[in-house]
């Protein structure tokens, strides 16, 4: 049987949040922003493993922050995201065909719906796939000079979320080969279509949303408020 590998590359700066310490441990709704994604997966009983990858000098990092009989933390950041996840490809005790679910640590709002549903698309697939969000807005082209060139075509754009997920075994060939030819994939489906594979786009909600700029933080915690307080007037 496959097993679930879940891989979280947590081994960035946050240079765009500009906050002191990296945006994966800053806190949303008092606790670290890092945990709400844990517990997800923590939670699902499909997953086996969460292979957290951390940066070799993270000194916020504590047991405390986090602990489960599934969590194994690596110290396996590399200079990129896909260097930092191909680092722990090498180190995790996976086979071929396991499955690998890729997540940011910055994403503080997946629910065990969406990993449920991501899940239900992908594990009979030969190729894999990622959530992703249709685009909603108008695209516009900008000049030097921050004007308008143009309007680009929103049609067939998606924008791409996390978890990835593919087989150990495709997902590590797919960025040795990128590495290999000095492609820098800023995820990991497009490594695999470096391969010219097609991932599987399965559709994921805007709550699942990447922590990026100070004002993304506000956001995600109105978010999970909102579930919060659901939750607890079912109780
Ligand atoms: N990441 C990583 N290793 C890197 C760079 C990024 O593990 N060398 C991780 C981040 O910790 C984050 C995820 O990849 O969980 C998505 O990256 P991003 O949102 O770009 O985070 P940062 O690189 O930390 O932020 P910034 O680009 O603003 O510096
Ligand atoms: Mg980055």
């Amino acid at each position: 049987m496959a097993k679930f590998h879940v891989i979280i590359p947590a081994a960035g700066s946050g240079s765009r949040m500009h906050s002191q310490i990296p945006k994966q441990y800053l806190p949303l709704l008092s606790r670290p922003l890092i945990t709400w994604c844990l517990d997800v997966f923590y939670a699902n009983p499909k997953i086996d493993h969460v292979h957290l990858a951390l940066h070799p000098q993270d000194e916020v990092w504590t047991k405390q922050l986090s602990n489960n009989p599934k969590l194994n933390v690596l110290r396996t950041g590399g200079d990129t995201r896909a260097q930092t996840v191909l680092n722990t490809l090498e180190k995790i005790d996976a086979d071929e065909h396991d499955w690998v679910l890729v997540h940011d640590a910055a994403r503080p709002g997946l629910t065990d719906e969406l990993l449920s549903k991501l899940l239900d698309a992908l594990q009979d697939d030969a190729v894999g796939g990622v959530l992703a969000i249709p685009l909603a807005d108008t695209l516009k082209r900008a000049d030097a000079s921050q004007r308008v060139e143009r309007t680009e075509s929103r049609e067939d754009l998606w924008q791409a979320q996390t978890p990835q997920m593919f087989t150990y075994g495709l997902l590590k060939r797919a960025l040795l080969a990128a590495h290999n030819a000095n492609h820098q994939p800023t995820d990991e489906a497009q490594a695999i279509e470096f391969l010219g594979l097609s991932p599987k786009l399965v559709t994921g909600e805007l709550r699942n949303l990447k922590i990026t700029y100070p004002q993304d933080l506000l956001l995600a915690e109105a978010i999970l408020a909102v579930d919060m307080n659901k939750h607890s007037e079912h109780q």
